[in-house]
């Protein structure tokens, strides 16, 4: 994966418009910033620090249509401002406002990269010396699960701790039912703490759906493989599959995104949870937030009358995608393989276990925001 080197962005020219200022850039690049906007976010001393959650500031303390005095470029290096009525001053470093930059073409959000079955000739993954060779080896992991939502790691020596010291590589691993760790192993009946401890397949699903925000990352580490083929991974970008169903069938995926399912698991005397959400998420402007779908966990749903039977088939069409062998990835896992997925995106599952195999797979979690976090850490130590 390429990386821009980091840029030294330059102001050529700034034009006072009665209630914003147009930035001309040295690449030939423009930006609007509005004088209220500029005022807000004031980072100076007295001001603070939005970037460190220590704003001081207050909105209520000057005009809506606050008004600069003057403005001055000395360099191109940086703006200063001094404002009506009361000669405060700002000053913005043009690297910090051009990161901040909100015009037109800045506003477009990063998009996911949408796969489908092809991408087993492409997987997204790296390896364990890479990770640990350096910061450059764990941005590429990072911007795998980023992008595609999904990372391999081969060559994790299969040693119990070694998920765990990759995990907090990251972020502190989340505490669940199942523990810190847990162990993805047949067991005998009366010990299944999950289903994932008996040898049924399991359909294509996200996991955790009945806690109010489930897990965002989850990893896998195989320490032990079967020998007859049997327990092969499955994965689904259930973004594509949410994208597919937004074209062919939009009142379906209207459904989806606008009524709420329910989820429940109960497991011996100390467990009983349920959540409700849409089985797709949107942001404010209709892009892909998250997806929840499980029917290993799905419990009766309580949905207006009349639309019981096309909610069903949009529920239907929607399995239909994320069964079809045009969008599965399907992997064997070998003793090493780790895996790396966004649980808010991608779907998945297993093939049956074949009796007497011996697979262990250790599974952990843990919130989206530290991933986003040591993203952001390596790139700036990276210069990105
Ligand atoms: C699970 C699960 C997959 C596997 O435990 O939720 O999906 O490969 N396991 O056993
Ligand atoms: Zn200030
Ligand atoms: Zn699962």
């Amino acid at each position: 994966m390429m990386h821009n080197n980091a840029k030294n962005y330059e102001i050529y020219a700034v034009l006072q418009d009665k209630k914003q200022l147009v930035v001309h850039w040295s690449d030939g690049y423009k930006s609007t910033f509005h004088y209220i906007w500029l005022r807000d976010n004031c980072y100076c001393s007295a001001c603070g620090d939005p970037r460190l959650g220590k704003k001081r500031f207050r909105l209520i303390d000057v005009p809506a249509d606050v008004q600069p005095q003057s403005v001055h470029c000395e360099n191109g290096n940086a703006l200063e401002i001094t404002w009506e009525p009361d000669e405060h001053r700002s000053v913005y470093d043009a690297q910090w406002l051009r990161m901040h930059c909100y015009s037109a073409t800045k506003r477009e959000p990063r998009q996911p990269i949408l796969w489908d079955s092809h991408i087993v000739n492409h997987l997204p993954q790296t390896t364990y010396e890479e990770i640990r060779n350096g910061d450059a080896g764990r941005l590429l992991m990072l911007e795998h699960v980023r992008d595609y939502g999904i990372c391999f790691v081969r060559n994790v020596p299969p040693q119990t701790g070694k998920l765990e010291s990759v995990a907090e590589s990251l972020g502190p691993i989340m505490e669940s039912h199942y523990g810190r760790v847990f162990d993805i192993v047949v067991t005998p009946d009366e010990n299944q703490k999950s289903v994932a401890n008996s040898r049924y397949n399991l359909i294509p699903h996200t996991d955790d759906p009945y806690q109010d925000i489930p897990p965002g990352i989850i990893f896998f580490h195989c320490l032990k493989a079967n020998d007859d083929g049997s327990g092969q991974s499955l994965f689904v970008d259930g973004f594509q599959i949410a994208e597919v169903l937004r074209r062919e069938k939009p009142s379906a995926f209207d459904l989806l995104c606008h009524y709420e399912v329910s989820f429940h698991k109960q497991y011996d005397e100390q467990i009983d949870i349920q959540a409700s959400s849409p089985v797709i998420s949107l942001d404010p402007r209709g892009n892909l937030r998250g997806v929840r779908i499980s029917n290993l966990f799905a419990a009766p749903f309580e949905l207006p009358e009349e639309l019981v039977e096309p909610f069903y088939a949009a529920y239907k069409k929607l399995m239909q995608l994320y069964t079809a062998p045009k969008y599965l990835l399907k992997v064997a896992l070998r003793p090493g393989d780790m895996v790396i997925f966004d649980n808010h995106r991608i779907l998945h599952g297993r093939t049956e276990i074949g009796m007497q195999q011996q697979r262990h797979l250790r599974w952990c979690s843990m919130q989206r925001d530290y991933l986003h976090r040591s993203l952001q850490i390596l790139a700036r130590r990276l210069g990105y």
